[in-house]
Parts: C-alpha cells; sequence; structure tokens
C-alpha cells in the first residue's frame, strides 16, 4: 500500500435490522494535508462498539456520521506528522477516529469539551488500551466498583457475558469475592466462560431456559446484576430474583441499537421496591479522573494471572464492516477489534 494513499470505509447509508456489507463504500483517496492545529495518525487498531450503530443511524447527536463520511469509530495508531501542539512524530494515541488508513485529527471529538486524543504510555499495548484499559474496561471496573460495590461472597450475574464488557466485569466481580454466572448465547461461549474466565456459572441464552437456569444457579437470588444487553425479558428474570438491597448496573441496552423500534421494556418493577434494590447506570467517562487508579488495579490483576483481557482479533480494514456485524451477531469472545497493520 502506498503511503500516500487513503484506504477507508465511507458510510454509503443507514443501517437497517443487521449490518451488511453495502452499507459501506470502499473509496481509496489521497492522505490529506494537514493544517495548523492538526496531526495526522496512521490507524494500526479500530474498537469495534454496538453504539457505532446509533453514531452511523443518525441517532447519536452531534457525533452522528453523515452519509459519505468515514465510518467512526475509537482507534489507536501512531502520529506520522503533527502541526497540533502536545502531540510529536511517534507519539502512540488513541481517540476517536475512522475506519481509514489515516486521520487527520485536531485532537478532540465533535464536542469541543471531549479531550478525544490521549497519548497511549509506551508500555501499554494499543489493543490494551482500547480493550481492558480503554473505554471496555472502565465501564467494566466502575460499573462493578462504584455502582454495584460488590462484597465477598455475593451472587453477582452478568448478561452479554462474553462480550467486551461482560467478561471482564464478571472477572472483577469474581475477583472481588462474588460468585460470578454469566448469560450469553452458544454453547461453546458458555464453556469459554466457565472453563476460560472461570466464571461459576453460564447459561447459554440461546438454548436454555434463562429463569430456570437461574434459579438452579442463584436459588437464594441475585445480589447484584450487571445489565448489557437491555432484553427486558432478561432484566425482569433478574428482578424477579433481586435479593433485598440489591443493586442493577445499567451499562448498556445493545438490543436496541439495530431495533426500528423500541423494544418492550421491564415489566417487573416491583421488586425494586419491595426489595428496596437500587438501579443505577454506568457512564465510563464521568470517572475519567479515576482512570490511573482503575487501570493500576486492573493491570495488577493482568499481571498475577488473574483477569484475563480477552480480545477478538479481525486482522485487516478491508474487514471492518464483518467485525462489526461480529458483535451484533454474538460471535465475539472478547472486545472485537480489528488489527490494521504493526505499524
Ligand atoms: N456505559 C458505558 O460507559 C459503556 C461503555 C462501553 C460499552 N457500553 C455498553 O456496554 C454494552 C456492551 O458493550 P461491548 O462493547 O462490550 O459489546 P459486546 O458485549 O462485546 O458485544 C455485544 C454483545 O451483545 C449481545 N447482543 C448483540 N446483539 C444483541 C441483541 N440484539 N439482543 C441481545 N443481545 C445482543 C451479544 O452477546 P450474547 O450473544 O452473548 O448475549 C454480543 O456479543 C453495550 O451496550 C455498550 O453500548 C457502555
Amino acid at each position: 500500500m502506498s503511503p500516500d494513499i487513503n484506504r477507508r470505509w465511507i458510510l454509503a447509508k443507514h443501517i437497517g435490522g443487521r449490518i451488511e456489507t453495502s452499507d459501506f463504500r470502499w473509496v481509496e483517496s489521497p492522505v490529506p494535508n494537514l493544517e495548523n492545529g492538526q496531526m495526522l495518525v496512521r490507524n494500526l487498531w479500530l474498537s469495534m462498539d454496538p453504539t457505532q450503530v446509533l453514531f452511523a443511524n443518525g441517532d447519536g447527536g452531534e457525533l452522528s456520521i453523515p452519509l459519505g463520511a468515514a465510518m467512526q469509530c475509537t482507534a489507536a495508531g501512531r502520529v506520522v506528522e503533527s502541526r497540533l501542539p502536545g502531540f510529536q512524530t511517534g507519539d502512540l494515541v488513541q481517540g476517536w477516529s475512522g475506519w481509514e488508513d489515516f486521520t487527520v485529527s485536531n485532537g478532540r471529538r465533535g464536542r469541543a469539551e471531549d479531550p478525544a486524543v490521549q497519548k497511549v504510555p509506551g508500555d501499554t499495548s494499543l489493543n490494551l488500551a482500547l480493550g481492558t484499559y480503554g473505554a471496555t474496561g472502565m465501564a467494566a471496573y466502575f460499573g462493578v466498583v462504584d455502582v454495584g460495590r460488590p462484597k465477598e461472597g455475593e451472587v453477582f450475574v452478568v448478561d452479554s457475558a462474553a462480550g467486551g464488557v461482560g467478561s471482564v466485569a464478571g472477572q472483577i466481580a469474581r475477583i472481588l469475592g462474588c460468585r460470578v454466572i454469566g448469560i450469553t448465547s452458544g454453547q461453546e461461549r458458555r464453556d469459554w466462560l466457565l472453563h476460560e474466565l472461570r466464571f461459576d456459572g453460564a447459561i447459554d441464552r440461546g438454548t436454555e431456559n434463562v429463569e430456570e437456569r437461574l434459579d438452579a444457579l442463584c436459588p437464594d437470588g441475585i445480589d447484584i446484576f450487571f445489565f448489557n444487553s437491555g432484553v427486558g425479558p432478561v432484566l425482569d428474570a433478574a428482578l424477579a430474583r433481586i435479593r433485598r438491597f440489591g443493586r442493577v448496573v445499567l451499562c448498556g441496552v445493545t438490543s436496541f441499537y439495530l431495533a426500528k423500534e423500541s423494544p418492550p421494556g421491564p415489566k417487573n418493577l416491583v421488586p425494586l421496591i419491595m426489595k428496596r434494590a437500587r438501579m443505577e447506570g454506568v457512564l465510563h467517562w464521568e470517572y475519567a479522573d479515576r482512570f490511573g487508579e482503575a487501570r493500576e488495579r486492573i493491570g495488577s490483576w493482568i499481571r498475577s494471572d488473574q483477569l484475563k483481557s480477552p480480545e477478538d482479533v479481525i486482522v485487516g480494514l478491508e474487514r471492518a464492516p464483518e467485525a462489526l456485524a461480529r458483535v451484533f451477531a454474538g460471535a465475539n469472545r472478547g472486545k472485537q477489534l480489528v488489527k490494521i497493520a504493526d505499524s
């Protein structure tokens, strides 16, 4: 590939009920020239996040992606040229970017207050910076530690458990002394949660009755439910088993993102009252001033082999649409990434 050419995926149309390669168009154009206040980043890794669909479909507010613009995502790479104070050629960075080889960045996201591009320390791999040290790990860490507030011996249930956030959240809860049950789809992913991530129990929502399995695995109820999927019946099942002073951590609503109409909501809210339980959202960037604390603890768990940082890597920018589709097909094991190049 000539370094003068920028290969990119352009958003061709709004995404329907499922992700198709034809939603995007492959274009090759010259690498843009820089103006003052900009830097050129060679993207090496792309993060595939369910919310990218919201941005692509015009539901992302000021972060919405116009048709004809490069599909956007968080990415990590290397600065190849800089006319932006604070960044130099060779810096490793991660931040708001695009499905493309090269991104011109002014260091910010859509809104002026978002410091969207950050340097990645030399001892951190770029894939880890996007995954367990990035939004995925921060949502998992603060969702469990600050919102879930686990106590030794409590029962912790997480859905989308084989995904990026869920796989890390479940492991952190286990490290902090909880009995951890994961809900996922597919028998292989269920077995992976049990044998590879050492969950205490796992449920395949595709072939098993979630309510019956929760009864079997959590006979005394659930203390903490970490909710990623937004699926109303799954929340209802967890609420039916919530214990006194239980906590529901609302992290995501993945099932909403591709749905044409809002899916049915939960019906089973009375247990929140009767059990005096609490349901609270987690928003990772609200904790930006404590990312250092989270990364330090997560790093020590990884080094002591208590925490795995599972990644599902698709190689090649050409395959970015396929990688995003995997997230909605429930095919990914851990954080879904696209590796574009080594350097
Ligand atoms: N609050 C925050 O700060 C924050 C930060 C990052 C991410 N999030 C949110 O956290 C959630 C997980 O994010 P992630 O990046 O780790 O994604 P992910 O869990 O790796 O991937 C999505 C998973 O969701 C499940 N899924 C996909 N489509 C579904 C559908 N229609 N209905 C039910 N389940 C479906 C699948 O798991 P199974 O097939 O195993 O069920 C799939 O593996 C997302 O909702 C995301 O927006 C929140």
